[in-house]
């Protein structure tokens, strides 16, 4: 388990080969994710999969999102060659959202925590797979809740996470000394 956290890093999708990810694969890493700790069993992880041509109403949904907040027609073509761009060298795309309990009995930072929480599950556990991936978390995209189309009112997204099979090479681990970020009270 320590190995796997120590190897889990952002593989960005320029790395990515076109080699399809099994369902099967994908299920299991969500089975993962469905793992994570949460208080008062609210469980507020919502995940939303696009694959194949799926991806066509992810870039679809993504333009109507940036367009209800910025207006009509003010998708770039910039934005258009960045996204397309992801969403063709992606073979897997999850849309992460939290799903705020609808008794709002648990502070909003709670139930953002737990979706962090399954979503660091399912990171650790692409490299079981030789798989890589990243959390993307485009302002537009992460604004408020009901923004996403077919989202209810209680859902809000919290960024894409884009996964495939990758050549990426091997890079530093870039962290800070762990030891100037906890004091010890004995
Ligand atoms: C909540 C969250 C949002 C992130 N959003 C982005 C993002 O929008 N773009 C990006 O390139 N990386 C994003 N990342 C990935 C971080 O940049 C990356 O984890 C960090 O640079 C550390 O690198 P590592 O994952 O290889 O350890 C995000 C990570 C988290 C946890």
């Amino acid at each position: 388990m320590l190995s796997h956290i120590k190897n889990r890093r952002s593989v960005y999708t320029q790395f990515f080969t076109d080699k399809p990810v099994d369902k099967a694969i994908i299920s299991a890493l969500l089975d993962a994710a469905n793992h994570a700790p949460n208080h008062k069993k609210t469980e507020p992880w919502r995940f939303r999969v696009y694959t194949g041509d799926g991806k066509k109403q992810l870039h679809q949904e993504v333009v109507s999102v940036f367009e209800t907040l910025r207006g009509p027609d003010t998708w770039s073509e910039k934005l258009e060659k960045k996204f397309s761009g992801f969403f063709t060298k992606a073979p897997v795309v999850i849309a992460i959202f939290l799903h705020r309990d609808p008794a709002e009995s648990l502070p909003e930072w709670e139930e953002v925590a737990a979706v962090g929480c399954a979503v660091e599950n399912l990171w650790t556990s692409l490299d079981s797979y030789n798989l890589g991936g990243y959390w993307s978390s485009p302002t537009f995209l992460c604004d408020s809740y009901g923004q996403w189309p077919s989202a209810a009112d209680n859902e809000k997204c919290l960024g894409l996470f884009y996964l495939g099979y990758h050549e990426a090479p091997e890079l530093p681990r870039q962290r800070g000394d762990w030891e100037e970020k906890v004091t010890w009270i004995e």
